[in-house]
């Protein structure tokens, strides 16, 4: 077993899966519908649509993407979410954020149902995790999820684990401390105003690490033997970096995920497995 997590291959055979599952929607009657709404033109933004959009054509999803000018009001916006919201061919809306300062985020989110809600962002679904609602129909951030399927897809125990999450973000880091919480991990949240990071990290048996700070978890933060997940991506001269220091975490560490190729693709391979679950969901 290798030491480094392959994110993308893990990623690959989740999309291989639910490409045969979308074949058996189809002659159900219907594939599933992802509509892409993106506002201006953010190169960063760009990039991540177009990876998405690949992924969701490759596996037979019926992808459209929508791009609207930078100075498009709220209102208009509000308006073709509503629109999206009451087409029964969409299945799952994303709205590619950051959105210009003009138009209120939380107020976008909260327009699309929760029953297309594939990026997991609306306060429906952050409930029904953070309340521990198993039984209703509840989507998962796309980056948190893929980090589930990832320990799962490497057979690494959660139950009874220490946690250390560093950020306490409401896209990684709040929703990844449900997850495990909700596996029987016991969950550490660290954030800008822990006294004793080092402390908290080298005693947890699995850290995930989603500061945004290159490299600033290191390998002597890090227990021997424990499972590491770097969620960072930072672009610094041209290159690529996350959050951990690579080489000497994985030192110490019994798995690793590496950047780029850990937790990127499994980001976008849940963006498919959300919406496939939402058209189940809405049926044919
Ligand atoms: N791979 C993927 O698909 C994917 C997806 C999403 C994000 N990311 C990457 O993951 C990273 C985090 O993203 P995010 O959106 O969660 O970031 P964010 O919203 O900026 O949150 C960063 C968190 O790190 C904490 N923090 C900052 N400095 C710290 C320090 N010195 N010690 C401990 N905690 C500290 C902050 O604490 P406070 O709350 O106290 O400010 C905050 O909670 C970024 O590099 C982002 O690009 C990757």
């Amino acid at each position: 077993m290798s030491k480094i997590i392959d994110g993308k291959k893990i990623a690959q055979n989740i999309r291989m899966e639910l490409k045969d599952e979308i074949k058996n929607l189809k002659k159900d009657g219907r594939v599933p519908g992802l509509t892409v709404v993106m506002v201006g033109n953010n190169p960063a933004s760009e990039t991540y649509v177009s990876m998405k959009e690949k992924a969701a054509e490759e596996i037979g999803i019926n992808s459209r993407l929508i791009k609207k000018d930078e100075d498009i009001s709220e209102k208009e916006l509000l308006d073709l979410i509503d629109e999206l919201n009451n087409d029964p061919a969409v299945d799952g809306i994303l709205v590619q954020l950051p959105l210009p300062e003009h138009i209120d985020e939380k107020k976008v989110i909260e327009s699309i149902v929760p029953d297309k809600d594939v990026d997991g962002f609306h306060p429906i679904n952050t409930g029904r995790l953070f309340s521990g609602q198993e039984d209703s129909l509840r989507y998962e951030a796309c980056t948190p999820l893929g980090i589930i399927r990832m320990l799962e897809r490497e057979g690494i125990e959660i139950d009874g684990k220490n946690a250390t999450i560093v950020g306490r973000s409401n896209i990684v880091g709040k929703p990844i401390a449900h997850l495990l919480l909700e596996r029987h991990a016991t969950v550490t949240i660290c954030h800008s105003h822990t006294k004793d990071l080092k402390a908290e990290t080298k005693r947890a048996d699995i850290v995930v690490a989603a500061v945004g700070r290159a490299e600033m978890i290191t390998g002597d933060m890090i227990k021997e033997g424990a499972v590491v997940i770097d969620v960072g991506i930072n672009r610094i001269d041209g290159e690529l970096l996350g959050d951990v220091e690579f080489e000497s975490a994985k030192e110490v560490a019994s798995r690793i995920t590496p950047v780029p190729g850990g937790v990127g693709p499994m980001t976008i391979a849940m963006l498919m497995e959300n919406t496939v679950k939402a058209r189940k969901y809405h049926g044919v």
